[in-house]
């Protein structure tokens, strides 16, 4: 069989002085280079667990939970496009949540203080009072100064590391600021607790959205988050999603856990699972692509708050969740 090919090409082709075009110009043979998610390679993003000692005693800091040198990424980052932290303000202290990123998300863990955002261009001053339960999200702009009247710790997470990847910045705000009051949020959430088809569910959850957003239903173009209730004696079938989730453990008794693994017996159970205890205060990562279920063998309800790259992902079509049969 004929081989060779007759395709178009220069015996002689002037070269330009002004740059060596073709020195970066690299070529791979597919079969070594069509899947580069490896380890040595694009790392893969890591099962890992924060201990919620981490944000326990301490001065006013900003603690990152950076896997960005396991990632081989610029930190801090949690994920190739997320970075979280704590934000740990002793009362009467001050600190500016700086990041170059389109969309920056809080919880308040425990404490109260305020936000404030001087005037910028085109922009009012933003002012609002924060307590705990509370979650607020912010675009694009001058950074935030929060200011603790208690000793208090908030959950933070933006997309900072997406637009370093990028190597962008952003030009203007995507959204308005928005509060999402932890009196709405319990509100809401006992409803669904109250609702009597409740009974029979495991998974009793409230998605965040912005009304900028009614198409991905998210929090933000790029952000995803829910506040989700794990009820005693729940065992979550499993599912998974191509987001990672940086999850925040908001509070529960010990007996609560997250089995995560790459593969599903036929029953619908993961196969050879990862389990990650969860502690009231704790994060850790779900790795996107994994199958994941949530159980509670406690006595008592649970809460948790994954934030995910869902609302990037929905944008690119590419979220793909997937449910096992229950
Ligand atoms: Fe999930």
């Amino acid at each position: 069989m004929e081989t060779t090919l007759r395709g178009p090409g220069s015996e002689s082709r002037p070269q330009s002085p002004s740059h060596a075009w073709q020195d970066d110009a690299l070529l791979y043979d597919y079969r070594q280079a069509a899947n580069p998610v490896r380890p040595g390679l694009t790392e893969p993003i890591p099962y890992r667990q924060w201990d919620p000692s981490i944000h326990a005693d301490g001065p006013t800091a900003i603690l990152p939970l950076d896997l960005s040198a396991e990632l081989g990424v610029p930190g801090p980052a949690t994920s190739p496009a997320l970075a979280a932290h704590f934000l740990r303000l002793k009362a009467g202290d001050g600190l500016k949540a700086a990041a170059i990123a389109t969309s920056s998300l809080f919880y308040v863990l425990r404490g109260s203080g305020q936000l404030e955002r001087p005037e910028q261009e085109g922009e009012p001053a933003l002012s609002l009072c924060w307590s705990r339960g509370d979650l607020f999200i912010l675009p694009a702009g001058v950074d935030p100064l929060l200011q603790a009247e208690a000793d208090s710790v908030l959950y933070w997470v933006h997309d900072a590391p997406l637009l370093a990847y990028l190597g962008v910045a952003p030009t203007t705000a995507r959204f308005s600021p928005c509060h999402f009051p932890a009196e709405r949020l319990e509100r809401e959430l006992q409803q669904l607790l109250n609702d009597p088809s409740a009974a029979r569910a495991n998974r009793l959850s409230l998605l965040l959205a912005h009304a900028a957003f009614p198409a991905s239903r998210t929090v933000s173009h790029t952000l995803w988050a829910m506040v989700g209730v794990v009820p005693a004696g729940a065992v979550q079938p499993a599912h998974r999603h191509q987001s990672v989730a940086l999850d925040l453990i908001i509070d529960c008794d010990p007996g609560c856990y997250t089995l995560v693994g790459t593969e599903l017996g036929e029953d619908g159970t993961i196969l050879r699972p990862h389990r990650i205890d969860w502690q009231p205060g704790g994060a850790f990562v779900t790795p996107p692509g994994h199958w994941h279920a949530h159980v509670n063998e406690s006595g008592g309800v649970a809460r948790l708050l994954p934030i995910q790259d869902a609302g990037l992902h929905t944008y690119l079509r590419s979220l793909d969740i997937r449910f096992s049969a229950p």
